[in-house]
């Protein structure tokens, strides 16, 4: 079986990208059922909003050596950019001709994002899930982990690839999502409707795994909850403190429901205290690993290994795919 996941260098990865999405990579690698582990940095992802090159590059080194140092290891996971692989992009544009416009403008991220535009809204934005339905099938993954907020994207993924198969006969694996029961989906600390973003305007949404120890204790401290003062999980009357307590319970392994029992009497004050020392907890030995791994060779050597390999794989399968379809010279 074969997995595959990645995460866009669009800015310092969050507390909600790590508990939805890498903390569980690094649990996911050491299953036996895994033949091929892809783990990748999409950063042809991140253009569909403006980058600023200098920071791109910076992003994107800073993302391997964060995969590294929450634990990714390179001799069970192939760790490679999205860019240094071609096929994703040649992938990408059959998945945009197989695909509808009604489809893609029907996406919620792309709704969502296209509203934080200023300076208008670039036709990547809207064809996104055609790159990523491309980056998945690609490599006959059998097995997405995603956020909840990414789900809507496999299933477009899903339908692409069953109507692909149909045209041109079997060619892709259909892909399973895999999403994990707790830490799912972390919300913005100042505004917990909304999911924790990297890109958003404002930091103090968001916690980086990269931020200043005294700055993590703050920003959940001053997060956003209720003047009820009772904490308990209810989504739709207290988003904040629901947050916090699914922040908690990922964190620590300790279910939500024991939490309230443990917090009944408690107010917010040492309630957001203890969240906060358990996320520094969490993030604080990251960030030591990360400052010896930023400036290794380690990185360099991780990238030109997972680079080889997955062309390997893609373009095997990106010649299958032009074959089907009639492109080119028969290879
Ligand atoms: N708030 C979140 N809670 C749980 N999981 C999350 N993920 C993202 N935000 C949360 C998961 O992280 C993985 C990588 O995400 P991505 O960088 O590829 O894209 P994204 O979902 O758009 O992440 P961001 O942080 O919101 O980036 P920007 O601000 O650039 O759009 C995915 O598996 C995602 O589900």
């Amino acid at each position: 079986m074969r997995f595959i996941s990645g995460i866009q260098p669009s800015g310092n990865i969050t507390l909600g990208n790590y508990l939805g999405a890498l903390k569980n990579f690094v649990k996911l690698q050491d299953k036996e059922e895994f033949t091929d582990f892809l783990v990748f940095i999409a950063d042809l992802h991140a253009i569909t909003v403006p980058q600023e090159k200098e920071t791109l590059r910076k992003n994107i080194k800073s993302l391997v050596a964060l995969y590294l140092a929450c634990g990714l290891d390179p001799n069970k996971a192939h760790i490679f950019i999205q860019s240094e692989v071609p096929a994703h992009a040649e992938l990408g544009w059959v998945m945009m001709c197989n695909g509808y416009i009604g489809e893609l403008e029907r996406m919620t991220q792309y709704k969502d994002k296209k509203e934080k535009q200023v300076q208008g809204v670039s036709a990547g934005l809207l064809t996104y899930p055609s790159l990523m339905a491309a980056d998945i099938l690609l490599y006959d993954a059998d097995v997405v982990p995603v956020g909840i907020d990414q789900k809507q994207h496999l299933e477009l993924t899903r339908d692409l690839a069953n109507r692909f198969n149909q045209k041109y006969g079997e060619t892709f694996v259909i892909p399973e999502p895999f999403i994990p029961e707790a830490g799912a989906k972390i919300m913005s600390l100042t505004d917990p409707t909304k999911k924790m973003s990297k890109s958003d305007a404002n930091p103090k949404a968001y916690i980086s795994l990269l931020d200043d120890i005294n700055v993590i204790n703050k920003k959940i401290k001053s997060a956003v909850t209720d003047s009820d003062g009772k904490i308990k999980y209810d989504l739709e009357n207290k988003p904040g403190v629901s947050n916090l307590l699914t922040i908690l319970s990922c964190v620590t392994g300790v279910s939500i429901k024991d939490l309230e029992e443990k917090y009944k009497d408690s107010n917010y004050q040492s309630f957001k205290e203890d969240v906060a020392s358990a996320v520094v907890s969490e993030i604080k030995p990251i960030q030591e690993k990360y400052k010896e791994l930023i400036n290794s060779k380690l990185i360099d050597k991780v990238l030109d290994d997972g680079r080889d390999y997955a062309n390997y794989l893609a373009n095997k399968k990106i010649n299958k795919v032009y074959n089907k379809i009639g492109l080119g010279r028969k290879r």
